[in-house]
């Protein structure tokens, strides 16, 4: 087994959180790229660089022959991308290892748009390279859903569904796919169901045991029509992952 350490974009993030602790347990050395300094610890060193402003890449990369590339935003992960794999092909990176999302070839939104450019750059850049596109994580659904039920009345988009992934198990995939061969675009990692948006809602506020009115609305425009379609959803030929968002909640809750 090689002793180089493995970098890790991201993580610093959610996803990130999980990646970190499989990858000691596989035994391997840890680099994180972060805008933040912070001390060593557990196997993991810090490097301070920001993706966006193409800084402190080269110095992250030093020595590294695998990339986990998980650092994202809302803005700007086309560019970001650009600046890491420009790096990796200079120092030599044997492996590129790159989280999108379910629909970045689809849905007409700037962040969906920025992750196909994304996966676009990885493809291009001649460095050998495994792409995963994932489902909305869990955590992401909890934001979205409770800030719904923050309102008095709750919107419900007709027509509108999530297939959320619990992010310990696209940690897990990614873990897999970055200790084994580069395989290219492999296939989307979605949740074990489909729930329409509302659904997603009422499951949030009967586990904080609330209740509120839901009021149907339609999203307008050419994003609501995406959406219609189910163009943000893989409902075949994806792997999927076992914890529902039931039990996402209940653990949360308790
Ligand atoms: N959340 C979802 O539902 C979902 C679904 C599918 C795919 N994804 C993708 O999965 C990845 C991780 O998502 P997450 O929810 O875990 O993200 P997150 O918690 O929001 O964390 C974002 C991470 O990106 C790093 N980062 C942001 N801008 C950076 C920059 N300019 N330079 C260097 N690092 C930067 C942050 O590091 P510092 O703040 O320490 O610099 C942080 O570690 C993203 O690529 C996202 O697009 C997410």
């Amino acid at each position: 087994m090689t002793n180089a350490p493995i970098l890790v974009t991201g993580g610093t993030g959610t996803l990130g959180g999980h990646v970190l602790p499989l990858l000691r347990a596989a035994g391997r050395d840890v680099r994180v790229l972060t805008r933040t300094a912070r001390p060593a610890g557990d196997g993991v060193a810090y490097v301070t660089g920001d993706l966006l402003k193409d800084e402190g890449i080269d110095g992250a990369l030093d020595g590294v022959t695998t990339v986990l590339h998980l650092a994202g935003g809302a803005k700007g992960d086309d560019v970001a991308t650009r600046n890491l794999v420009r790096a990796a092909r200079r120092a030599g990176v044997e492996h590129l290892v790159y989280i999108s999302v379910i629909g970045a070839d689809r849905l007409p939104i700037g962040y969906f748009r920025a992750k196909l450019g994304a996966e676009q750059a990885v493809a291009d850049s001649g460095v050998p390279y495994t792409t995963l596109r994932a489902a909305q994580f869990h955590d992401l659904a909890l934001k979205v859903a409770a800030g719904m039920a923050r309102l008095p009345v709750v919107p419900a988009p007709g027509g509108i569904r999530w297939q959320p992934v619990d992010a310990r198990e696209v940690a897990a995939r990614l873990v897999e796919l970055a200790l084994d061969a580069p395989a290219g675009h492999v296939p989307d990692l979605a949740g074990p169901k489909v729930y329409p948006m509302g659904e997603l809602v009422r499951g949030y506020l009967k586990a904080r045991g609330k209740s509120r009115p839901m009021l149907p609305v339609r999203v307008p425009g050419k994003v609501g029509r995406a959406y219609r379609a189910g163009d943000n959803l893989t409902l075949a030929g994806a792997e999927t992952g076992r914890r529902t968002w039931e039990a996402f909640l209940a653990e949360r809750a308790a």
